[in-house]
């Protein structure tokens, strides 16, 4: 079954061939995006949609999320709007609600969350662990997660759980827990930071994870200037997220870190940053430099409360400094190579896996429709919600008003 998306006012492919268009067509089929092109010379399908002049742009490609949890931290978060800091040690709260949760209300706050997500437009989801913190609490969260995200990471190392010592709780989740997650997760991070772990501890969790094989990320440099940015470089993480505290060395380290080959994507969480009353990460630093820039949500209940990427793009052009295009590809292509999946890939069950973050032939067929003519109203009306469409594999998870 084939469907012709066509009337497309403005569509951002984020290739650099097609660049982006007017007046286009996309053909979709069996998943993937098997045709692009001008709208006059689209080939027939067996089924039409017609978006009528509005734009199109691959769906948003979320690569920091923390939706395996229970509770809720509003006070916390008032108390934060009434002057108090941010500070690792409420994570705990979130740990000792998660902990108390079945899994199937696990499950089920992931489900809402994620389905939010995909309303607002996001169609591919990173989810980590990290508020279980046992062996076995880890193992039903990435288990959990495993199930609806399209990339898992473990987070064992997120805090030093009330009544362990730090040393031996790293022991833990480098040895034990690590082996009891792996096979359901890609990647593993750890909360390098004042309060969570330091150089050290935070060493030891990635070579264990290098070692087994898995991929590596770090929350680094989110509360003031840190080793994270830096760790993550030397021992090639695909991310390191926060980077609110970044000086002009790290962020040339960061640019450098993609010559010659895959380097470090710089993550930037502007809900996050916003919501904790940081400043903003230098997102604009970072793109004059020649980093790789990510933007997402950190959708979690202490620090960034919302699945809202466009509410994160918006802030990345009005108050960061982005151009809406460089927002946009930092929100879909830069997620995706934060994850990896900018290019063919192979998943953990072995089945081949389609790029993400392009509109071109080959990649997964994940598509919003704004409700708008052109990406530029994603910043110049912010907080509207505008998505009239979405695809996600080819599907119609999100329908346009209106069909029958
Ligand atoms: O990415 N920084 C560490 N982890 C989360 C916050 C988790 C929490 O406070 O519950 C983050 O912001």
């Amino acid at each position: 079954m084939s469907t012709l998306v066509t009337g497309i006012g403005e569509l951002t492919t984020n290739d650099d061939e097609l660049g982006r268009m007017r007046d286009a067509a996309v053909v979709l089929e069996g998943g993937l995006v098997a045709w692009v092109g001008e709208a006059a010379a689209a080939p027939a399908a067996d089924a039409r949609v017609d978006v009528a002049g509005r734009a199109v742009l691959p769906g948003w490609v979320d690569s920091h999320t923390h939706l395996v949890f229970a509770g809720d931290r509003t006070a916390e978060f008032e108390a934060r709007m009434a002057g108090e800091p941010y500070a690792a040690g409420g994570i705990g709260v979130t740990v000792a609600a998660t902990r108390a949760a079945s899994d199937a209300e696990l499950a089920a706050n992931l489900d809402r969350l994620a389905d939010e997500a995909l309303r607002g437009g996001t169609t591919a989801l990173e989810v980590k662990t990290g508020y279980g913190l046992t062996v076995a609490d880890e193992l039903r969260s990435a288990r959990i997660a495993a199930a609806r995200a399209d990339a898992v990471t473990f987070l064992g190392a997120h805090l030093v759980p009330e009544g362990s010592d730090a040393e031996g709780y790293v022991d833990l989740v480098a040895g034990d827990m690590l082996e009891a997650v792996a096979p359901h997760v890609d990647a593993v991070d750890v909360f390098c930071e004042r309060g969570a772990f330091d150089e050290q501890q935070s060493r030891r969790v990635l070579e264990a994870a290098r070692a087994r094989g898995l991929a590596l990320r770090v929350h680094g440099n989110q509360l003031g200037p840190g080793p994270g940015a830096r760790l993550a470089v030397e021992l090639g993480a695909l991310s390191v997220d926060h980077v609110a505290f970044l000086d002009d060395d790290e962020v040339a380290m960061l640019a450098d870190s993609w010559h010659g080959g895959r380097g470090t994507v710089a993550t930037v969480l502007p809900a996050c940053d916003l919501s904790t009353r940081m400043p903003l990460a230098p997102a604009r630093r970072l793109l004059d430099a020649g980093a790789v820039v990510a933007i997402a949500s950190n959708c979690n209940p202490g620090t960034s409360y919302t699945t809202s990427m466009a509410y994160c793009v918006a802030t990345a052009v009005l108050q960061m400094g982005l151009t809406v295009e460089e927002a946009v590809r930092a929100a879909t292509l830069g997620g995706a190579a934060a994850l990896d999946r900018d290019a063919p890939r192979t998943g953990r069950d072995g089945r081949p896996l389609a790029p993400l973050g392009r509109i071109r032939p080959g990649a997964r067929a994940d598509l919003q429709v704004l409700d708008a003519p052109s990406i530029t109203h994603l910043a110049y009306r912010p907080g509207v919600p505008l998505v009239h469409a979405v695809w996600r594999a080819g599907d119609l998870v999100v329908e346009p008003p209106g069909l029958p």
